[in-house]
């Protein structure tokens, strides 16, 4: 009998966070469409300001492009202005990024508002990209373990192991973000190890097998290989360099050569 694949897909997402017009939206895509359709043996998700994905959903129809929205509400409709429901963003996307550090630092979301988010998005059949992370006073005070762990958990709570085996996760440690200083490759190794054992002991080895955890944090073109070396890395979550045709291509690219599955 043939052995079950038990191999994790590999993921990259591009977080273009408050970035890009819908024109310019559709030119960024179709600078690099081509060259990231010719990449195989990894998701690649693209994840722009809502009001550029009505248009962009035409343009990735016809290639192995998907798209992800930054965030949703976690009510399906009603009188909630300026909100986007689930409802809304599944119409146009497969994925979401959920808990992002820039929605619980600027946007006041709590792990329980999170946890809500992640429930809503599995019953409307949108992967979450649920982010987890700690600041920087956290790491140097040797907190980042209970950090994480606990942003897991809460994130988690009521989710059943059918669910949780579809989760993507994304280690983004805080200081990492956007400022240049990735995480090391061993740092970022060490703590997405840590998350999955405790996605082991939260449900099973069957799920912390499945689940897939990304890296993100000042990922490029130069430290994309060593990130990606590390055997805990299932791909990453790429802010700055999502936004850069050539630097994304390459981290697509190389994401796929050293993880990809054909
Ligand atoms: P960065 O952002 O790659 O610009 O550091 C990553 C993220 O916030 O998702």
């Amino acid at each position: 009998m043939p052995q079950p694949d038990l191999r994790r897909h590999p993921i990259i997402a591009g977080n273009w966070k408050m970035n890009k017009t819908a024109d310019e939206a559709m030119d960024l895509v179709e600078e690099m469409i081509d060259d990231l359709d010719v990449v195989e043996g990894a998701t690649i998700v693209l994840c722009p300001p809502f009001v550029a994905l009505y248009p962009l959903v035409d343009l990735v129809e016809q290639s192995s492009i998907m798209l992800g929205a930054q965030n949703m509400y976690y009510e399906e409709a009603g009188a909630y202005t300026g909100e986007i429901s689930p409802v809304m963003v599944a119409d146009l996307c497969d994925y979401v990024i959920l808990g992002h550090s820039e929605r619980r630092q600027y946007f006041g979301e709590s792990d329980a508002d999170v946890n809500k988010k992640v429930k809503l998005a599995f019953k409307h059949s949108l992967i979450p990209i649920m982010c987890v992370g700690e600041t920087l006073a956290q790491r140097e005070a040797g907190e980042t373990e209970r950090v994480v762990g606990s942003q897991l958990r809460l994130g988690l709570e009521g989710v059943p192991p059918h669910q949780a085996r579809e989760m993507v996760i994304a280690y983004e440690p805080i200081w990492a973000i956007g400022t240049g200083h990735a995480a090391t490759p061993q740092d970022a190794n060490a703590t997405i190890g840590y998350l999955r054992q405790q996605l082991r002991e939260l449900y099973s080895a069957v799920v912390s097998g499945a689940a897939r955890i990304l890296y993100g944090g000042s990922v490029t073109a130069a430290n994309v290989r060593d990130l990606m070396n590390q055997p805990e890395l299932d791909g990453a979550l790429v802010g700055g360099a999502s936004l850069k045709p050539d630097d994304f291509v390459r981290i697509c690219a190389v994401t796929a050569e050293l993880k990809g599955i054909r």
